[in-house]
């Protein structure tokens, strides 16, 4: 996938320019953190999380510019455990809930991480069925049942494009309370 199709999956939920505070959970090198921080613009701050000190290495690498984006700041964490974050105008979440199994712990805490209608926006492959690289996938169907369960509002389906890898990655849009 290149840069245009992570912008393509998350600009729908987005306001163009918008700023805010983000986090991006399991940011690894930061392809979605890129994106995002060209979506929500130079006004905008995003914590890039992951457990992976290397990848984010890479991810402040590559994220030098030249044209304005947010600030991004890298943090070595851990998302299944309590991270110091609140407030939060947005969480991405790409292709990283697919390693936990039971999400309803972790959703939890990404809601209180957020504020009132903060967003959530999850970009998964649609399937249900894992591999050894992606253990515990969720279909867009399934993430219906699993965001209402969590607290969220109901998921609306953003965009998709298709993936050589389990067939087609889509992005989709909760709400916190
Ligand atoms: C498939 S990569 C996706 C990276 C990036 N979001 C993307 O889509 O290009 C999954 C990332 O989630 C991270 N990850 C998985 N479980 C995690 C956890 N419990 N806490 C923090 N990071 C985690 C991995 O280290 C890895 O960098």
């Amino acid at each position: 996938m290149r840069h245009a199709d992570h912008v393509g999956l998350l600009a729908p939920g987005i306001r163009a320019d918008e700023g805010g505070t983000w986090a991006d959970l399991g940011a690894g090198a930061g392809a979605f953190t890129l994106a995002l921080a060209d979506l929500i613009g130079p006004h905008g701050l995003i914590h890039a999380i992951d457990r992976d000190r290397g990848a984010l290495a890479e991810l402040r690498a590559s994220a030098v510019s030249s044209i304005p984006m947010a600030e991004i700041r890298t943090q070595v964490g851990d998302f299944t455990q309590r991270l110091e974050l609140h407030d939060l105008d947005g969480v991405v979440m790409a292709n990283s809930l697919h390693f936990v199994e039971e999400k309803l712990p972790v959703l939890a805490r990404v809601r209180r991480y957020l504020k009132s209608g903060g967003r959530l926006l999850l970009v998964e492959y649609d399937s249900d069925k894992g591999n050894p690289w992606v253990p515990y996938p969720m279909s867009f169907g399934t993430w219906q049942r699993v965001a209402e369960d969590a607290g969220f509002s109901a998921p609306m389906r953003l965009a998709s494009v298709p993936s050589r890898f389990l067939d087609r990655m889509y992005s989709a849009l909760s709400l916190a309370p």
